[in-house]
């Protein structure tokens, strides 16, 4: 039986479907798609946190304002993902240090479903990552293949700093493992979500 409270179900629907809307229907990110949402039709020991929010989180109104003006599976994601965002517990990266402040004060992230998530588990991770205006996230790299699917506007960086790309709001990233990665906001904040497969490593 599926105890997952129903505004986390619907934020996972409208997650998938937006991935879905947005993949060729042949090739390795709908593979992966699929078999998060695969995964997902089980779901796992609800976990909930004590809700914590930074300042940037302040930035969240605006990046939804945009994404809603989107309509569509764009809009409907915002306003699920809305409806779950007070329950997050929005931390910095790991490597954030106090020093580096436009990073620092400029970053936030949350897991959604994984092992911090709201949904305890191992196989999937889906969270949310949000830049102020003018913040460029880390350069990373992680044995899961991921999908990023973007709420805002912003560059993602594949394999090296000369080559970014650019989605455009619903647009999605796939990141093959342990590809290098990293992204960039412009003058506007961006909100993004993320979902890993995690036991397909490679
Ligand atoms: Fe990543």
């Amino acid at each position: 039986m599926n105890a997952r409270p129903r505004d986390l179900q619907a934020f996972l629907d409208r997650s998938q479907a937006a991935i879905i809307a947005c993949l060729s229907p042949d090739g390795e990110p709908m593979r992966v798609a699929r078999r998060i949402g695969e995964g997902l039709r089980l779901d796992a020991p609800q976990a909930p946190r004590k809700p914590n929010r930074l300042p940037v989180c302040g930035q969240i109104a605006g990046a939804l304002q945009t994404a809603r003006a989107q309509g569509g599976a764009v809009a409907a994601l915002a306003d699920s993902f809305a409806a779950i965002e007070p329950q997050l517990a929005w931390d910095r990266r790991w490597t954030a240090k106090p020093g580096d402040a436009p990073f620092y004060d400029g970053h936030a992230n949350a897991t959604i479903v994984g092992p911090d998530g709201l949904e305890k588990r191992d196989d999937i991770w889906i969270g949310v990552s949000l830049l102020a205006p003018h913040v460029r996230y880390p350069d990373h790299h992680h044995p899961p293949q991921e999908i990023y699917v973007a709420l805002s506007s912003g560059d993602w960086m594949q394999g090296s700093d000369d080559n970014w790309v650019t989605p455009g709001i619903g647009g999605h990233v796939y990141n093959r493992s342990n590809i290098l990665h990293a992204m960039r906001s412009h003058d506007r904040p961006l909100l993004a979500i993320w979902s890993l497969w995690v036991t397909d490593r490679v």
